[in-house]
């Protein structure tokens, strides 16, 4: 059987960077608050007239430069995203149209944040039964569109971009162990209301701003932490390694206190955890592939490393894989 290895990688952010002291003037927030309670400096915020397959796009053409393959011999993609383009059609057919990729099948996953990491286990399912033998995946979100910016316990945590990964068949390892985990019994506590089919879009659901984010954010702290702490575990038992053998870890990038908490549960290094949090902020489906790509880039990430990806958010869902790069 062969193993699913990522074989290139990519990322896109939008150009216009909004700074803490652009946040300073819209609501009644400091950079001083917002450095040390998330470790955020800066985050990326998509045009008006650029969607989240705009953004998806560039980071897949990304991949697939890195990657060395072609559009059309893409078997499979899937789109990792909460801000999807429309409700309908998925965001990755429309990607997989301005691509070129016409032999690809394409769906979207809704997992938040988690939402990088269930796709590359999903892509995994596909090219180990011999389905497919090559799977892009994209993790794109513009979630500036979902945010109330008239609202501080929200507007100075998220961001917009994508990255994106060739996940390939290979006699090489690659994902080595894998888990996922949920509990949809907490969904309340980070949700957007309305625009669904319990709550469709009218003048009252735009009036009192249910189209917006909503997160309970204190209780989602402690949940991040331990249910990331627990999916690194797993997927180190079932790899047959452990703490040590890590030589990057990557977490969702939510808050550097999270990260950092998770860390030092885990018993892990600090330097062998990789934050860029600081110039991105919570891109949600998003964050785990634009930091992958970027330790990769700069080295942080070289071939044979055993890398940890663990991720947490809506649904809720969490999960985590290890990879030999
Ligand atoms: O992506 C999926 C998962 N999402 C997460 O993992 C996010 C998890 N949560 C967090 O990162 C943190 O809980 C937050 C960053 C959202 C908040 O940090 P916290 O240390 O948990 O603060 P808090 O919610 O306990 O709020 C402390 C205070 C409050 O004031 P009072 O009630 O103590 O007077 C807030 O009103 O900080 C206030 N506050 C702010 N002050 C200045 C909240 N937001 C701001 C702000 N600027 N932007």
């Amino acid at each position: 059987m062969k193993s699913a290895k990522i074989i290139g990688i990519g990322k896109y952010l939008p150009k216009r960077v909004l700074t803490n002291r652009d946040l300073e003037k819209m609501v009644n927030t400091s950079d001083e608050w917002i450095t040390t309670r998330t470790g955020i400096k800066e985050r990326r915020v998509a045009d008006k007239n650029e969607a989240t397959s705009d953004l998806g796009l560039k980071a897949a053409l990304d991949a697939l430069k890195d990657a060395k393959i072609k559009a059309r011999d893409i078997d499979l993609i899937i789109t990792a995203t909460i801000t999807p383009d429309t409700q309908f059609p998925s965001t990755s057919s429309i990607i997989q149209s301005r691509l070129g990729a016409k032999k690809a099948a394409c769906f979207d996953i809704s997992a938040a944040c988690s939402g990088f990491v269930y796709s590359l286990i999903t892509a995994q399912q596909f090219i180990e039964n011999g389905a497919f033998k090559n799977v892009l995946v994209i993790g794109a979100e513009k979630l500036s569109m979902a945010i109330d910016w008239t609202d501080r316990n929200t507007c100075v945590l998220f961001g917009d971009g994508a990255g994106a990964a060739v996940v390939s068949g290979s006699k090489k390892p690659g994902i080595l162990s894998t888990y996922m985990g949920g509990d949809g019994s907490l969904g309340n506590l980070l949700m957007v209301p309305a625009g669904g089919s319990r709550l469709p879009a009218s003048h009252e659901t735009i009036d009192k701003k249910l189209h917006y984010l909503k997160m309970q954010g204190n209780e989602i702290f402690k949940l991040a932490v331990t249910a990331m702490t627990d999916a690194a575990k797993k997927v180190l038992l079932k790899a047959k390694l452990n703490i040590n053998d890590i030589d990057c870890l990557i977490t969702h990038q939510a808050n550097a206190r999270i990260i950092l908490a998770t860390g030092k549960k885990l018993g892990i290094s600090p330097d062998k955890i990789f934050m860029n949090i600081n110039k991105y902020g919570n891109t949600s489906s998003a964050s785990i592939a634009i930091a992958l790509c970027e330790a990769v880039r700069s080295k942080r990430i070289k071939r044979g490393d055993i890398v940890v990806l663990d991720a947490f958010g809506a649904g809720l869902a969490w999960g985590a894989c290890v990879i030999k790069w």
